[in-house]
């Protein structure tokens, strides 16, 4: 395994770390009963970073984390997890970052992690019904009692991001990040307020914080499988994504053929293409990319093993010049 080392988290972090969104049932192939063997493969080739969220599977994914963890692994890893989007019985989402609501989440996540502290706690989304004062009021109390190290931010805009730096330490951002969606404007159908490569990036970089890209695959289209169409089933959350279906697609699966054809002529795999690309800029520190299997996340780990060349990646720049602002 690679890890890179950041000036604002403590430890290195495994250069590609594990995604937990399908653990917790909302995918076709979701982990499921297999999160425990697909955590521990994890954690034997090295892995040190996972990421989950309250709502991925509505508490699912970091109850599965949390039992797949428990024991001598819990010291190996951080856990990055997330507060701000909040759930009702019929399932709707709310964006929340009020200090009650905060203050609930964190107690919750610990419980379902059955652990003490979170390494990393990420503001999921915006919430722009709360002063940041409150928010950061919140992840005061929460960091002095020990529940939480490090801060991270998610989907926030520079002008939010500048104001929570200048109130409390960030050491993490997290955002949509790939080979086709570099400054993208939406993510399931949602507004982006900020722009990934453009804004993000260099923040990242005067800052010295830890950049944590998701959807790194772009949901599986980067990882070679997709056909034309009907990739997934009327119940993944996949639906929610305009990109992959419908009208928007046939512009992301030629982007996707455009880099495979570019794969075979170098005799690589497209997702370690797509990997590598992410991993050898400065600013990536851990790739979170979602794994369906053991396999899946040992074809991951094969990027680890190479480099692309200053060569390869100018020619990459041109294939993919046409989603730079995409
Ligand atoms: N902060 C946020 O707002 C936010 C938003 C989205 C995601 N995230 C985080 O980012 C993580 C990753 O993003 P993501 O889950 O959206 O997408 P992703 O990592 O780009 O794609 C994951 C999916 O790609 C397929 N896949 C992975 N490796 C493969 C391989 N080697 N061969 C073939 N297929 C492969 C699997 O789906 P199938 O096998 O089903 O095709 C897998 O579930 C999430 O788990 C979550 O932790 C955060």
């Amino acid at each position: 395994m690679l890890y890179k080392k950041v000036a604002k988290i403590k430890e290195a972090l495994s250069a590609i770390g594990i995604g937990c969104w399908n653990f917790g049932g909302q995918w076709d192939n979701s982990v499921g009963d297999n999160t425990i063997a697909l955590v521990h493969a994890a954690v034997d080739y090295g892995i040190n970073l996972f990421d989950v969220a309250p709502v991925y599977g509505y508490g699912r994914a970091e109850e599965l984390l949390g039992k797949a963890l428990k024991g001598d692994k819990r010291s190996k890893v951080l856990i990055a997890s997330k507060c701000g989007l909040v759930w009702n019985q019929k399932l709707e989402n709310t964006n929340n970052l009020t200090k009650k609501s905060i203050l609930r989440e964190i107690d919750e996540s610990l419980q379902r992690l059955q652990t003490d502290y979170i390494d990393i706690y990420q503001l999921h989304w915006p919430d722009k019904h709360t002063p940041i004062e409150e928010t950061v009021s919140a992840l005061e109390e929460i960091k002095k009692a020990g529940k939480i190290r490090y801060i991270g931010l998610s989907n926030f805009g520079q002008q939010d991001m500048e104001q929570f730096m200048s109130m409390i330490e960030i050491s993490v951002q997290q955002s949509l990040y790939n080979m086709l969606e570099r400054n993208t404007d939406s993510y399931h159908n949602i507004p982006l307020a900020y722009r990934t490569e453009s804004e993000v990036l260099p923040m990242v970089k005067a800052h010295q914080q830890a950049f944590l890209p998701y959807s790194p695959l772009f949901q599986g289209l980067l990882a070679g499988a997709f056909k034309k169409e009907k990739n997934f089933s009327e119940n993944d959350i996949r639906n929610a994504n305009p990109k992959l279906r419908g009208p928007l697609f046939k512009k992301y699966y030629d982007g996707a053929l455009a880099i495979g054809a570019f794969a075979d002529k170098i005799g690589r795999p497209i997702n370690e293409i797509a990997f590598n690309w992410l991993r050898q800029k400065e600013e990536v520190t851990s790739i979170i990319a979602g794994a369906s299997n053991i396999s899946q996340l040992e074809r991951n780990i094969n990027a680890m093993t190479w480099n692309l060349t200053e060569g390869q990646l100018t020619e990459i720049e041109t294939i993919i010049a046409p989603f730079k602002s995409l």
